[in-house]
């Protein structure tokens, strides 16, 4: 698999987080301190799907394809304001492409999954020509009185457009069930047969330091066992790129792995952890800021709600 083309997109409005104490009792300090993040971006006239569109055409003009040449869309999305179609479907249309595509739903490491179900079909043949998506508005699936959750998320999206041609060296994913430390559930409608109780809506819960613990010891294991495998050490990697949901867990990742600060860019600081779109937003900044030259190693690693992990490892 080899990556031709990238893109992104935010909401316009940019949140302080001094603009968050007139909901919660918060404050700048606490938010930077146990978070690093400085300011996010929250949907307010736009919706998700215009995002979704803006980033998959920036996407396909920079690898300078129409859609109408895609096989596939693939993408990573947790929660819009449909159900169904998926948004996929949705992105479809509105950029003029006839492919078949769906949707993944595997909260922050989903764009990782979407690009080696992407790698997996250039490999049978079954596609040459693959968008790959992810698209999350968290801010929606917060509490808006949970100070908790609501400080950490923003939201945004990010494509990349590959084809066979490159060198994707290897993957790692994992699933380790755990329904308890991270979930939201949705709200279904109720039916004359239920039985009162066995269906409850609820937003998200997270056990913050749990997750924490989580985040670090898989991701740094996996990634790990991923250079091991394919015989590549740290400083063989030109990037990191990380699932933006706090600073201090890219930290400690780092420190697990070693290597410089250099190697692990961030955005969480200006947007918040925006789930699967943070890898794809990120990689589309280190792409236009003509960070990555063609050949250089490349880590994305995400981890999230399922509990899930996942990490590959390809030549950009
Ligand atoms: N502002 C001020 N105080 C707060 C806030 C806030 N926004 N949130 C919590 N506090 C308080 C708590 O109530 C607690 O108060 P207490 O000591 O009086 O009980 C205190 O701050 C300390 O809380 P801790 O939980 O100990 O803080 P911690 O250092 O663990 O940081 C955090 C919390 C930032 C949530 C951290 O645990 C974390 O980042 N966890 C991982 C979250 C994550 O990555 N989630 C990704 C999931 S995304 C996905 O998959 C959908």
């Amino acid at each position: 698999m080899k990556i031709i083309g990238t893109g992104s997109a935010l909401p316009k409005k940019v949140v302080t987080n001094d603009m968050l104490t007139e909901f919660f009792d918060t404050s700048d300090e606490w938010i930077r301190t146990r978070t690093g993040i400085e300011t996010r971006r929250i949907l307010t006239d736009e919706s998700l799907l215009d995002l979704a569109i803006s980033a998959s055409q920036r996407a396909l003009d920079a690898a300078g394809l129409k859609a109408e040449e895609l096989d596939y869309i693939i993408c990573s999305n947790v929660n819009n304001n449909y159900v169904y179609p998926s948004m996929s479907c949705m992105v479809q249309g509105a950029i003029g492409a006839t492919c078949p595509c769906f949707d993944i739903r595997i909260a922050c490491a989903g764009f990782v999954y979407a690009m080696d179900i992407a790698e997996s079909f250039l490999q049978t043949g079954r596609a040459h020509k693959i968008l790959v998506l992810a698209a999350e508005e968290p801010t929606r699936f917060c509490h808006w009185k949970q100070r908790e959750t609501s400080v950490l998320f923003g939201d945004g999206a990010g494509a990349a457009v590959v084809t066979e041609g490159g060198e994707y060296l290897g993957a790692r994913m994992t699933t380790i069930s755990n329904t308890e430390v991270l979930f939201q559930r949705n709200r279904l409608e109720p039916t004359p047969f239920e039985v009162e109780g066995v269906y409850v809506d609820h937003p998200m819960v997270m056990q913050g330091r749990e997750v924490f613990r989580m985040a670090v010891s898989s991701c740094s294991k996996e990634i790990s066992y991923l250079l091991e495998e394919t015989g590549h050490k740290v400083s063989d990697v030109k990037y990191f790129l990380l699932h933006q949901a706090n600073m201090r867990i890219i930290k400690g990742i780092e420190q697990y792995l070693g290597g410089t600060d250099e190697q692990y860019p961030t955005t969480v600081q200006k947007y918040g952890n925006t789930s699967s779109a943070s890898i794809a937003i990120l990689l589309d900044e280190q792409v236009r800021a003509n960070a990555i030259d063609r050949g250089d190693l490349i880590v994305m690693s995400g981890f999230g709600s399922g509990f899930t992990t996942g990490s590959l490892l390809m030549k950009y």
